[in-house]
């Protein structure tokens, strides 16, 4: 495992750094996961008017780190960070004197980590090959959505291919950092059990899920234009599904996942025209209360004078054209300001073809296979099983369930340390091909353009609830409902 890296975060001091990557990097460090001898260089337009101990005791007291972190670890973490004022567009001596910097120590993995607007990553791949910081030793990290539609993802992804192979081109996607699932990988290519059972013989119809209380949280500017499509369903829960319905890849390798995935991608069924306002609904939220909290709509929330056209909430109905999956709907859902934070897959198989016992069967639910990520990551199968508490044949639900799957305390890792660490040894298994993002693109490109000439498809729905009304009618017309909708 690499320990010694030097990382470079461009959005040094933003959200997501001071979010997600310090927090998850400290925690390394604490761990033992990451060396005190690698160095992380923070860029930032502006000059740091504090010291960088300082700045971080600030950025840990806002994001509380999971770890405990003791005066010590601080200390090593905040010698180990610098900050860097760079001008990202234009070149100079800014960027001269960081090469320099880096340069001194060549003999380890160099991570750059784009954590600035898909808009920048061009400007930023042009210096780093013009100061010669896009050597063998180096990877590139694009966080995502990377571009807004497929063009644009392309035209950056030839931009970044002028100074950098794709075998040091990470993709970044969080969701494939998280435990859980890689745990569907493991426990769906290394036990007979669930590979048998995985397909239209069996499975009734796939539910993926993430839901999230938070509205837009200071990234008005980033959000307004880009919506829960392009934020969520082009990577997150298309990467969810590719993984829930990929054929077993021949080696658990980044070319043989990859590839697997992307057949998926080629095989979505494309939603067009009529089938897009069958399919798919939108919402955004307005006005309503969050656990007993009041909160204003989403335009109030941005304070924006025109009504915005911006989506909060997805759900959509998909299917698979393959012989695996025929017939098998998928049921995609994600929104913020809902009633509460929680990403899950449900996998809901078929209803038993008979009952032997008449009195069973009027109670008896369909198996649900469930791969919880969070908040709290476990696995649970519900099975019916005879009721215990009753004299009689009836029958009740109940779960066979796996807690806390993967390590636990320091040991566990997130999902961007994970990630960073992974790009640090130049392993892409979790990080996403350049022809999966097209492909997500092109499929999610069709729906973004049908709304764009039916603007009335846009519905409400009052924070603190499960979405518009539409949301649950999708599932009711089919004859199902959503495991979880309050
Ligand atoms: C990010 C989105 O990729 O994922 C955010 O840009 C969203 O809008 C976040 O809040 C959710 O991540 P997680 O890990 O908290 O589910």
């Amino acid at each position: 495992m690499v320990k010694t890296f030097d990382l470079v975060i461009f959005g040094g001091t933003g959200d997501l750094s001071r979010k997600k990557l310090l927090p998850a990097l400290i925690a390394g460090v604490v761990a033992g996961r990451v060396s005190p001898d690698s160095r992380i260089y923070l860029t930032s337009r502006s000059a740091a008017d504090e010291t960088v101990a300082g700045w971080l005791t600030k950025v840990f007291a806002e994001t509380a780190p999971a770890c405990h972190v003791s005066d010590d670890n601080f200390a090593t973490f905040a010698s180990m960070v610098r900050f860097v004022q760079l001008n990202l567009g234009e070149g100079g001596d800014d960027w001269k004197a960081l090469a320099a910097d880096i340069n001194k120590q060549d003999d380890r993995p160099l991570v750059h980590f784009l954590a600035v607007p898909p808009s920048l990553f061009t400007s930023v791949c042009d210096q780093l090959g013009a100061n010669g910081l896009n050597g063998e030793r180096a990877r590139v990290v694009l966080e995502k959505p990377l571009g807004h539609d497929y063009d644009s993802a392309e035209a950056i992804n030839a931009d970044v291919a002028r100074h950098f192979a794709e075998g040091q081109t990470f993709r970044i996607d969080h969701y494939l950092g998280k435990e859980a699932v890689q745990n569907l990988l493991a426990l769906r290519f290394s036990n007979i059990l669930f590979e048998r059972l995985w397909s239209n013989r069996t499975i009734d119809h796939i539910q993926i899920t993430a839901a999230e209380n938070i509205g837009v949280e200071g990234r008005a500017g980033f959000y307004e234009g880009t919506g829960a499509i392009r934020d969520m369903v082009q990577n997150h829960l298309l990467q969810l599904l590719c993984l829930v319905a990929m054929e077993p890849p021949a080696r658990l390798d980044a070319d043989s996942i990859r590839d697997e995935k992307l057949k998926v991608l080629k095989s979505l069924e494309p939603l067009e025209g009529d089938a897009i306002d069958r399919n798919v609904v939108r919402a955004q939220y307005g006005e309503g209360a969050v656990n007993g909290k009041a909160v204003p709509g989403y335009a109030a929330d941005l304070g924006l004078k025109d009504k915005s056209q911006t989506e909060t909430f997805i759900a959509l109905r998909t299917h698979i054209q393959n012989w695996r999956w025929a017939g098998v709907p998928f049921y995609l859902r994600t929104g913020k300001r809902l009633p509460a934070r929680f990403a899950e897959i449900v996998i809901q198989f078929k209803d038993v073809p008979h009952s032997p016992n008449a009195a069973w069967g009027a109670s008896i639910n369909p198996n649900r296979f469930i791969i919880r990520l969070q908040p709290e990551d476990h696995l649970a199968l519900r099975v019916m099983m005879k009721n215990h508490d009753s004299s009689s044949d009836e029958l009740k639900e109940v779960e066979l369930r796996l807690d806390d799957v993967g390590a636990k305390g320091p040991m566990r890792m997130g999902p961007y340390l994970r990630l960073i660490l992974d790009a640090a040894r130049g392993d892409q298994s979790l990080f996403v091909h350049r022809a999966e993002v097209a492909h997500a693109w092109r499929w999610v490109d069709r729906i973004i353009a049908h709304w764009q000439a039916k603007p009335a498809t846009l519905k409400t729905y009052s924070a603190g609830t499960w979405g518009p009304y539409e949301a649950h009618d999708l599932m009711s017309r089919d004859g199902r409902t959503w495991y979880h909708d309050g």
